[in-house]
């Protein structure tokens, strides 16, 4: 009996190291990340757990996924630049690569003190994207980390804050709209000066005086029914791809959507009918 309850809650503890060290590793920026730009601007903190992204005058800052994901639901957690943050924006993106690209775009357009943040969003399909929203945030993304998702499945792509949604791009491939479908994507982020067009269409510039700016990363968390390092072997498949590979959203989500849309959509790219004048120029997407 002694020996059986040894060998029992041997076990027991075995299994629970290992769950451990799997959820150790689920959001390690050392393990799923590259930094790839800034020369030092970009760090990783606390064993793996927080990545801050900065940029003073010399330059900003990046960094890219390890692995490369053909549809997943990526959890990224996102503290802006705090303060006076104009002219300065933070990309966070899913692209691929080629002259015929697919891209997922979130980018985050700073602000004077006070003004709202702006969540610029695009989808590129074969190297063409002039799909852009914006929205405006309903919390202030400054002061506490957030959740922005992409969760890009065949169906379609939506992308959400703190789990709601504030886009949804749907696959109308079939009505002959490109749609991202056979190229895998990494992930990208970066913190970078675009004072010439960011904030107020330009006319606000950076203040150097808060410099460094800097932008935090959080519990990032792919789910993905592939992916694949850089040998270009695929590895990881998820098993619990069907919770998520065929979602599109329910009812709840859609009336979510709908709220944010309604209040807090700055620009839908459907709608910018000076940008668009001719049927032969307007977004097929946007008629259906
Ligand atoms: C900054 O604030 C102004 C004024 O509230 C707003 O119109 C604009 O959308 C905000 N965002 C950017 C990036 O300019
Ligand atoms: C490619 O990388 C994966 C994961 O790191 C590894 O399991 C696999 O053996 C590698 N394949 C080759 C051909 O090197």
């Amino acid at each position: 009996m002694a020996f059986l309850a040894t060998k029992q809650s041997l076990l027991l503890t075995l299994l629970a190291i290992g769950f451990l060290v799997v959820a150790a590793s689920a959001g390690n920026f050392y393990e799923s990340f590259d930094i790839t730009w800034g020369n030092g601007r970009a760090n990783i903190y606390e064993n793996g757990q927080l990545l801050v992204c900065t940029l003073d005058k010399t330059s900003g800052s990046g960094f890219v996924s390890k692995k490369e994901y053909l549809y997943g639901k990526i959890d990224m957690k996102i503290k802006l630049v705090k303060g006076n943050s104009a002219g300065t924006v933070a990309a966070y993106y899913l692209s691929s690569k080629g002259e015929t690209w697919d891209e997922i775009d979130f980018e985050f357009l700073g602000n004077v003190s006070g003004q709202p943040y702006t969540i610029h969003t695009n989808v590129f399909t074969g190297g063409k994207g002039n799909r852009e929203m914006q929205f405006h945030l309903w919390f202030d993304p400054t002061a506490d980390f957030h959740t922005y998702t992409v969760h890009w499945n065949p169906l379609n792509i939506i992308f959400l804050v703190d789990g709601m949604p504030i886009r949804v791009f749907k696959n109308n491939e079939k009505s002959g709209i490109g749609y991202p479908t056979g190229q895998p994507m990494k992930i990208y982020s970066s913190l970078w000066e675009a004072d010439d067009w960011a904030t107020q269409g330009g006319r606000v510039k950076i203040d150097w005086n808060n410099a460094p700016f800097s932008a935090s990363y959080r519990n990032f968390n792919d789910q993905s029914s592939c992916s694949r390092t850089s040998n270009l072997t695929w590895v990881s498949c998820d098993a619990n791809e069907n919770l998520w590979k065929w979602t599109t959203l329910n009812d709840h989500q859609k009336g979510q959507l709908k709220w944010i849309q309604d209040e807090f959509m700055i620009y839908n790219y459907c709608t910018d009918y000076k940008r668009f004048p001719t049927p032969q120029t307007y977004p097929k997407e946007c008629n259906l």
